[in-house]
C-alpha cells in the first residue's frame, strides 16, 4: 500500500487522541464499499466514520482486517440508533457493533441522534459509560447534541463527551454550537462538510478563494473546517478526490478569507432541514 500524507492528531479530553480528519462512509457498503474504504486507507486516512444504521459496520470491519493494518494504527467509529436508547438495548447493540465488525473494541462510539421527544439519551450515555469502564469503547461522544442536551448529560452523569459530531458547512457554521463545545473542551467533528456536494461547492466567494490559493472549493472548505479547530470527515469514493482531500495540511487561509467563509451562513442553511431540537432518527 503507498501512504500519502501522514494526518496529524488532535487530543481528546479523555487523554486519547484523534485524527483530524476523518473519512465518511455513509453509502458505502459491501465488497463495493470495502474497495472504496482500502483504497482511502491505502491514501493514508485513519479513521472511519460508521453507524450502526449505515448498516456497513461489517464492511469496515472486513477493511480493517483486509488493509494489513495494525489496529491500533486505525481509528474506528460507530453510532447507537435512536431506537435502541434504552439501557439494555444500548449495551445490547455496541457488543453487536463490535461483533459484526469483529473487533475488540471501537475507538469512538457515538450517540447517533439526542432524539429529545423520546428523552432516554441520559440512559444511552449511561451505556457508553459503562461499556467504556469495560473497555470496549476507547472513547465516547455524541453527535447532533444541542448544548441543552449535553448540560442534561453532564448534570446527571458527571461525565462529558469528547466529541459532537454536528452538521457543518459554509452554509450552516454552527458558531454558537462550535462556541459552546470549546467551553466544554469537546471537539466539533464536522459531518457532511462539503455540503454532500450540494450547491455550496458553486459559491462565488468560495470559487475566488481557491483561485487565489490555487486549491480547489473542497479543499479550501475542508482546509476552513480544520482552522475553526473542527475536524471535517469527508466521503469520497475517487482517488483524486481522496488524495486531495489531504492536501489541506499543504496550505492555509488568512484570517480575511477565514472571515469571508463565516459570513456565507445562513439561518436556514441547512441541508435537509434536521434541527435536533425536533428532527428524531431511530
Ligand atoms: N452524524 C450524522 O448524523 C451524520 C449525517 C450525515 C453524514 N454523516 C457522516 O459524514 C460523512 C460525510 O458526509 P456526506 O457523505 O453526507 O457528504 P460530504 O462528505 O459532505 O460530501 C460527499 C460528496 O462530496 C464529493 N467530494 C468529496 N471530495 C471531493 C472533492 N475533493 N472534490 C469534489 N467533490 C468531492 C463526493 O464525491 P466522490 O465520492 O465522487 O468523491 C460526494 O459526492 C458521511 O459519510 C457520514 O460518515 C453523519
Amino acid at each position: 500500500m503507498t501512504e500519502h500524507i501522514k494526518i496529524p492528531n488532535l487530543q481528546l479530553h479523555d487523554g486519547h487522541q484523534i485524527p483530524a480528519l476523518g473519512f465518511g462512509t455513509y453509502t458505502l457498503k459491501a465488497s463495493e464499499g470495502v474497495e472504496v474504504m482500502l483504497r482511502a486507507l491505502g491514501h493514508g486516512y485513519r479513521m472511519l466514520d460508521s453507524a450502526f444504521n449505515y448498516e456497513n459496520e461489517g464492511a469496515v470491519g472486513e477493511a480493517v482486517r483486509q488493509s494489513g493494518l495494525a489496529r491500533e494504527e486505525l481509528f474506528i467509529t460507530s453510532k447507537l440508533p435512536g431506537r435502541h436508547h434504552a439501557y439494555d438495548e444500548a449495551r445490547q447493540t455496541i457488543q453487536e457493533s463490535l461483533y459484526r465488525m469483529q473487533l475488540d473494541y471501537l475507538d469512538l462510539y457515538l450517540i447517533h441522534w439526542p432524539n429529545p421527544k423520546q428523552g432516554l439519551y441520559v440512559e444511552a450515555w449511561q451505556a457508553l459509560i459503562d461499556a467504556q469502564n469495560e473497555g470496549l469503547i476507547k472513547s465516547i461522544g455524541v453527535s447532533n447534541f444541542l448544548p441543552e442536551h449535553i448540560d442534561t448529560l453532564q448534570r446527571e452523569t458527571g461525565v462529558l463527551p469528547v466529541i459532537n459530531q454536528i452538521e457543518l458547512h459554509p452554509y450552516f457554521n454552527q458558531s454558537k454550537q462550535r462556541e459552546y463545545d470549546q467551553s466544554k473542551q469537546i471537539l466539533t467533528m464536522a459531518w457532511s462538510p462539503l455540503g454532500r456536494g450540494s450547491e455550496v461547492n458553486e459559491n462565488e466567494t468560495l470559487k475566488k478563494i481557491a483561485q487565489e490559493l490555487d486549491y480547489s472549493v473542497q479543499q479550501v472548505i475542508l482546509r476552513w473546517q480544520h482552522q475553526l479547530g473542527v475536524i471535517p470527515i469527508p466521503k469520497s469514493s475517487s482517488d483524486k478526490n481522496q488524495l486531495a482531500n489531504q492536501q489541506i495540511f499543504d496550505f492555509s487561509l488568512s484570517d480575511q478569507q477565514m472571515q469571508q467563509i463565516n459570513q456565507l451562513t445562513r439561518s436556514d442553511g441547512r441541508l435537509a432541514d434536521q434541527d435536533p431540537a425536533v428532527y428524531e432518527e431511530f
